[in-house]
């Protein structure tokens, strides 16, 4: 599940690089890169390595707060005082919070683009264009980027202790690092959305 999740946080940035091609006025460095995205053979191998990384952590996910819940049905009498309680607590509902939005995402783009959904997909920046333009969209869009931000921070974090690699010296660092990670990339993503919604 940490390998998995690690995967997903190196292939944010990568995202939001792309994205941040939205914010030119000339549609066609974006439709490329999606074009190149779509039909580049590595690129198409990486594609299924994400699905699995998406879904071996969600299941994973949702099987080991499961296991919490049934673990320890009644919470702790005076609440857990642990450091890490607050946002580890959340997880399952940040986490559930970002594959609504995944479906939703799926829907917009990538159904379109294997063709279960009608769009055109060689022209993703319209269509991006056209989402950001609607109020409750980029309301939504914005919810789910403050709390991709809070799963973001406990995970980076997190996963390096799973992995084993907690350290009286770099773990200190790490949880820097990952707060730096958590504000900086969902406010990359929505940043976007802000420009396009209300100065374009
Ligand atoms: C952008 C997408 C996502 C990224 C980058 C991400 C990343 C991570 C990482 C790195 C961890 C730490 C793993 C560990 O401590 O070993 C984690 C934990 C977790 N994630 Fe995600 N995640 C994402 C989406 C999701 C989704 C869609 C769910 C669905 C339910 C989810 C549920 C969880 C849960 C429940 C945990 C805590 C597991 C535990 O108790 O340690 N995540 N996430």
């Amino acid at each position: 599940m940490a390998l998995a999740g690690l995967f997903l946080l190196l292939f944010l940035p990568v995202h939001l690089s792309v994205n941040f091609m939205l914010l030119k006025s000339d549609p066609e460095p974006f439709n490329k890169a999606a074009h190149f995205m779509a039909t580049f053979p590595l690129i198409k191998v990486f594609e299924l390595v994400l699905m699995a990384a998406i879904l071996i952590h969600v299941t994973w996910g949702i099987t080991l707060q499961i296991q919490n819940w049934l673990a320890r049905p009644v919470g702790y009498a005076g609440g857990s005082k642990a450091e890490t309680s607050f946002f580890s607590r959340f997880m399952i509902w940040t986490g559930a919070t970002i594959l609504s939005f995944l479906v939703l995402h799926f829907f917009n783009f990538y159904f379109i683009k294997i063709g279960l959904v009608e769009g055109n997909p060689e022209d993703f920046y319209s269509i991006a264009h056209g989402l950001f333009s609607i109020t409750s969209y980029n309301i939504i869009y914005l919810c789910c980027f403050i709390l991709l931000g809070f799963h973001l921070y406990h995970a980076f974090w997190s996963a390096f202790k799973t992995l084993g690699l907690d350290h009286r010296i770099w773990t200190p660092v790490v949880k820097k690092l990952a707060l730096v990670y958590a504000v900086a990339i969902p406010a990359g993503f929505a940043s976007i959305s802000i420009i396009l919604w209300l100065f374009r």
